[in-house]
C-alpha cells in the first residue's frame, strides 16, 4: 500500500464480475493466467471443456469470454450478460477493440448514464431521450434515443442498456441503418489502470451492406470510445458534484454503484 493520496476515496476492487481472458482457442490442457484487481489468475481447461482455477474463485464462461467473481457480496444474485451474438451467423464478428488506461471502473460505467455528454463528445444533437431507467438489485437497466448527425445525415439512435455491477457493460445500438450488439468489460488491473475490452457485433443486412458495415462500423465505434478515453484519465472525483437536469441520472447511478463498496473485498486469493 502506498501512502499517496488516492485518486479516489473508495476502493479500485469493487465486488462484482469481471472479464478475464478469451478461452475460445484453447484445447484441453491448455494453461493461462489473467489478471484482475492486482492479482494473477491461473486457469486451465480440462479435457471435458469446463474451465477451472487455481484457487477458489468462482467463475463463469460465456460463449469464449472467461469471467471472474471479485468479493464475496451478490454472488448468487448477480447475473451476467450472454452474448450469443458473438458467434451468432446472424451476426458479424467479433470484433474486438482493447484500452489499458489510468480510471476507475466506476467512472468507466458511469459514462453509460450520462445522456449530457452525449451531444458535446459523440456529436448529438441533443442529450438522447431517456425512456426507461430501472434498477434491479446489482443490474442497471435503462433505455435511450436520440438525434445523431453523421457524414450529414440525421438518424435516432436507439440504446438499450444493461450494466452488470460496474464491470460489465451490454448494449444494443440500434440506429435507422445498422443495428449493433456491444459489450464492454471493464477489468482493473491494478489500484490506478482498467482493462476494457469493447467486444462487438454487427446484424447482418445482405451482402452489400454487410461489406459496407464491416468496413465503416469497426473505426467509428473506435473512434467514439477514444472520445471518451481523455475524459476518463482525467477525471476528477467530486463527492457533491453539480448536475444539470440532464445528468441526474448520474447521481441515480452513484447511489446504486454504493452496494458493490459495502463491505471492504475480502482478497480470498494467492497474489
Ligand atoms: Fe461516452
Amino acid at each position: 500500500m502506498s501512502d499517496r493520496t488516492p485518486r479516489y476515496p473508495f476502493t479500485s476492487y469493487p465486488n462484482g464480475w469481471y472479464f478475464i481472458a478469451e478461452t475460445r482457442d484453447m484445447k484441453p490442457g491448455d494453461e493461462r493466467s489473467g489478471i484482475v484487481c492486482g492479482t494473477r489468475i491461473l486457469f486451465r481447461m480440462q479435457s471435458n471443456g469446463i474451465i477451472v482455477l487455481d484457487n477458489a474463485m468462482q467463475c463463469h464462461e460465456d460463449n469464449g469470454l472467461l469471467y471472474v467473481f471479485w468479493g464475496t457480496q451478490q454472488k448468487e444474485v448477480m447475473r451476467l450478460p450472454h452474448f450469443v451474438e458473438l458467434r451468432d451467423d446472424g451476426w458479424m464478428g467479433p470484433f474486438n477493440h482493447v484500452f489499458k488506461i489510468r480510471s476507475h471502473v466506476q467512472d468507466i460505467t458511469e459514462n453509460t448514464v450520462d445522456r449530457a455528454h452525449m451531444v458535446n463528445v459523440h456529436g448529438y444533437r441533443s442529450a438522447p431521450a431517456c425512456h426507461s431507467f430501472r434498477i434491479d438489485g446489482p443490474h442497471l437497466v435503462m433505455s435511450t434515443e436520440g438525434p445523431r448527425t453523421m457524414f450529414g445525415i440525421t438518424e435516432t439512435i436507439k440504446m438499450d442498456i444493461t450494466c452488470y455491477g460496474v464491470g460489465l457493460i451490454e448494449t444494443y445500438v440500434v440506429s435507422d441503418h445498422v443495428t449493433t450488439k456491444i459489450l464492454i468489460t471493464n477489468t482493473p488491473i491494478d489500484e490506478d489502470t482498467v482493462r476494457i475490452n469493447l467486444w462487438f457485433a454487427i446484424k447482418k443486412q445482405g451482402r452489400l451492406r454487410d461489406t459496407i458495415h464491416r468496413l465503416l462500423v469497426p473505426p467509428l465505434v473506435h473512434r467514439e470510445f477514444s472520445y471518451d478515453l481523455p475524459i476518463w484519465e482525467n477525471k476528477i472525483y467530486r463527492a457533491q458534484p453539480i448536475l444539470c437536469a440532464e445528468e441526474k441520472d448520474v447521481a441515480n447511478y452513484r447511489r446504486w454503484a454504493r452496494q458493490f463498496f459495502q463491505e471492504a473485498t475480502v482478497n480470498e486469493v494467492a497474489a
